[in-house]
């Protein structure tokens, strides 16, 4: 009998046992796999809690606390096609996407939700035994699939500010390296890369990803070094400055040859028609959705500023819509748990770089005022 744990990120939720008979029809690496740990979903939160969902601050998962345009409810309402199946090629969702993002439209796929696409990295690039270099801490997903499809992980860990450890990479790097992450900024330590680091780690010749989930919250890219490099992709997502989170839609931009390769690797009608119909109306009604985001960086300094008054918080600077802060007195994960008995939700980690640390995701000023206020009254208690 094969036993294993299975996790979501804030509670064990039982051990799942595999009768001999079925475990040899699984592959050894999903029995090995922990799978990647979630957070609870709103609902069942509340339902621990005791308390409605409308009342639950939602910081836990960087998503935009002003929802998306109503925009998407209208065209969805109005779609009389759901019998039909979504265009498989998304042909016109690329083009309003190459719009917004300046590069043409044969080099965007669309996945459900980035993280589809980086799925499709994998199984573009890996045979078993090949190698994926992941920079420690960051998004989880990186190092959570490539054992699926027989990767092997290779973590590197940050320098202490959490700034990439370039001669480090350099060094992890052999001649089984398929591909190397780096989230810009990372999530969750808010950092850049830079573009001279960058191009170091591009000279590897690994496929390199540069993950721009939260580019609209810092209005930094490294798109344009995609003209030069033919070793590296972009992805994006609609999921956090779109408020598209539920819908899950996200893209890559690949250069050229790698652009025609990962089609083959594209599940049919990977992305539904209601995510598709949402880019649409996303990119119709930019200026709101623009609007929700300068007011959501506007919300990012006030918070992080008022987080360095607290003594037991040290927040580190960020280019994303959350702010990740040292619990320097108390245990991180009693901080998390008090505030989350009163229904504010941020995360908190388990790994051993981030057991300190809990993440705040930015929210409207009132959700401030009130986890300001939640974390004040903690100022003696911990
Ligand atoms: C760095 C990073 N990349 C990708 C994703 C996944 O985004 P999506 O919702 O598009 O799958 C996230 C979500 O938290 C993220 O933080």
């Amino acid at each position: 009998m094969h036993v294993r744990t299975f996790r979501t990120n804030s509670d064990w939720l039982g051990i799942v046992s595999v009768p001999k008979a079925i475990q040899r029809l699984i592959k050894e690496s999903v029995l090995e796999s922990d799978g990647y740990a979630a957070v609870k979903s709103i609902e069942e939160t509340a339902d621990e809690l005791g308390i409605p969902v409308s009342d639950i601050i939602k910081l836990d998962q960087n998503e935009n606390p002003y929802g998306t345009t109503l925009r998407v409810f209208d065209t969805l309402a109005t779609y009389d096609h759901l019998h039909q199946y979504p265009d498989a090629t998304h042909r016109v969702a690329r083009e309003r996407i190459s719009e917004y993002a300046g590069v043409p439209a044969d080099r965007i796929m669309i996945g459900n939700g980035s993280d589809e696409i980086i799925d499709m990295l994998f199984m573009l690039t890996i045979e078993p035994g090949d190698e994926v270099i992941v920079p420690m801490p960051t998004f989880g997903v990186y190092a959570a699939r490539p054992p699926l499809y027989g990767g092997v992980v290779k973590v590197v860990e940050r320098k202490p500010n959490f700034d990439l450890d370039v001669d480090a990479i350099l060094n992890a790097v052999t001649d089984r390296t398929k591909l190397i992450f780096l989230a810009h900024p990372n999530n969750p330590t808010g950092n850049l890369v830079s573009t001279a680091q960058l191009v170091r780690i591009l000279r590897t010749g690994a496929l390199v990803v540069v993950d721009e989930a939260y580019y609209e919250f810092s209005d930094n890219t490294l798109l344009p070094m995609l003209g030069e490099w033919e070793n590296m992709v972009i992805l994006r997502t609609f999921s956090k400055w779109a408020g598209l989170a539920g819908l899950r839609v996200g893209y890559g931009i690949f250069p050229e040859k790698l652009g025609q390769q990962i089609w083959k690797v594209k599940p049919p009608f990977n992305v539904s028609v209601a995510g598709l119909k949402s880019i649409e109306a996303v990119l119709d009604d930019i200026e709101y959705l623009r609007e929700t985001v300068s007011r959501i960086r506007v919300e990012r300094g006030r918070l992080y500023r008022s987080l360095r008054k607290l003594n037991f918080l040290d927040p580190y600077p960020s280019h994303g819509n959350y702010i990740l802060c040292r619990v320097t007195r108390g245990d991180a994960h009693d901080v998390y748990g008090r505030l989350r008995k009163q229904g504010i939700l941020v995360r908190s980690y388990r790994d051993p770089w981030l057991r300190d640390f809990i993440r705040i995701s930015v929210g409207t000023p009132e959700d401030t005022t009130t986890l300001l206020r939640a974390l004040r009254a903690m100022v003696e208690e911990v």
